[in-house]
């Protein structure tokens, strides 16, 4: 009995490493309709999500997948720990265990290296926005390198659209990112097109999300 207590209590600890936060709650089954849209089932190969933040994303995704093997990243330890405890609690077959990354790091190092081409889907959510620019820099820069020919990148957020943000929701919530940090805002597809043309990607597709929000597709040309 002692053991068994011993073991439950030391499940009952990983599992509180899972951080749960209300927004990825809410914007996970949307985004999964986009990805089941835009992805075909059986498109196979290595799938790299930047940024995972709690796990709950790339967990919930990864079963409608069963051809793609997922691949978490994070910046932060507590978020590392948690996408770890999402992996064992949700026994997800076709997500491997979360590694470091700072996307603003040379592509070449990421995942330990996985080399040019290696990849056929990247997916980011919710954090250009919310870091400096040099994240959707590193973001774009990883694309170019990882992406084989014909490879997505997905990107949800709020988005200006040719210099205008709506609604005065998105607004008010760029000058609350601003004043907690003024490198950070809300970014205006304009500035991403540019950063695709110069890494070798297009804008495929701009799928309008609940809460004023958007996926932007990119594909890789070859
Ligand atoms: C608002 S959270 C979004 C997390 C998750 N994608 C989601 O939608 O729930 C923003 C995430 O960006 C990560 N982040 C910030 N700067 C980063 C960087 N330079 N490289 C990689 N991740 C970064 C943070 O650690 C955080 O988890």
């Amino acid at each position: 009995m002692i053991g068994l207590a011993r073991l439950v209590g030391g499940a009952r600890t990983k599992f509180n490493r899972m951080l749960h936060f209300p927004a990825t709650e809410k914007n996970k089954g949307p985004i999964l309709e986009v990805l089941k849209k835009a992805l075909p089932q059986d498109r196979e190969g290595l799938a790299l999500e930047v940024a995972s933040g709690s796990g709950s994303h790339v967990t919930h995704f990864a079963p409608h997948f069963p051809r793609l093997t997922w691949l978490p990243t994070e910046i932060e330890d507590r978020n590392l720990q948690s996408i770890s405890a999402f992996i064992q609690h949700t026994k997800v077959t076709n997500v491997k265990e979360p590694v470091i990354l700072d996307v603003t790091t040379d592509p070449r190092g990421w995942g330990g290296g996985l080399g040019e081409g290696s990849l056929t889907v990247i997916l980011n959510a919710n954090m250009i926005h919310i870091s400096p620019w040099d994240t959707a820099v590193g973001l774009f820069a990883g694309a170019n390198y990882l992406l084989k020919s014909g490879g997505y990148l997905f990107i949800y957020g709020p988005f200006a659209i040719h210099g205008s943000l709506t609604p005065e929701s998105n607004v008010k919530f760029d000058q609350y990112l601003k004043s907690q940090d003024c490198r950070w805002g809300v970014r205006d597809i304009d500035d991403l097109e540019k950063l695709a043309q110069t890494n070798r990607l297009k804008l495929h597709q701009m799928v309008d999300m609940p809460a004023n929000n958007k996926i932007l597709i990119f594909v890789k040309e070859s």
